[in-house]
């Protein structure tokens, strides 16, 4: 089982770098990232959130496990508040807007084009995943009182200093 990063690991706030190499270690990672998704539960995993700075994510929204590399979000449609957690985030909901569409090509598990795409909580799960890999964490997606409201209520769960320092929320920088 992998240990996923939490809130203030620097690891979660770097931008990822393209897979390039699609081999065994690359399937080996990738099932030892499903597991930990099964076991934590959630619907998501980026690679960055076991300390991978590589682009790709582990999903499974009750259809089966899938995979995608070096993904970019090429469309989207109308916009959902609902109530949204995070592994990085353990014990914290926050309602986030997200698309209510989303399509997201890369590439998969061979290097082969793929894409994605979904409403609700597929959706939901696309956009959460590839902020990830830009180094964005939901609370980035809040209204700025409402953040600063998340960020007090975080850090007073979360223990700053030693391993891993409160890096503030990038504003403008929306990647999808
Ligand atoms: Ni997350």
């Amino acid at each position: 089982m992998l240990r996923i990063r939490t809130f203030g690991d620097p690891v979660l706030r770097q931008a990822a770098r393209p897979v390039t190499d699609f081999d065994d270690a690359l399937e080996r990672l990738v099932d030892e990232m499903l597991e930990t998704m099964y076991d934590a539960p959630g619907v998501g995993l980026a690679a960055p959130q076991v300390g991978i700075e590589k682009a790709f994510f582990v999903y499974d929204i009750g259809d089966g496990p899938g995979v995608l590399c070096n993904p970019q979000i090429v469309e989207t449609s109308g916009a959902h508040r609902r109530e949204e957690g995070c592994l990085s985030v353990p014990g914290f909901w926050f309602e986030v807007e997200r698309p209510e569409w989303v399509v997201a090509r890369g590439v998969d598990i061979k290097g082969d084009p793929s894409e994605l795409s979904g409403e609700g909580l597929m959706a939901r799960m696309l956009a959460h995943e590839i902020d990830h890999l830009n180094g964005e964490l939901l609370i980035d997606r809040l209204e700025k009182a409402e953040r600063k409201a998340a960020l007090k209520e975080i850090r007073q769960v979360f223990e700053f200093g030693g391993g891993g320092s409160l890096i503030p929320p990038r504003h403008g920088e929306r990647k999808a």
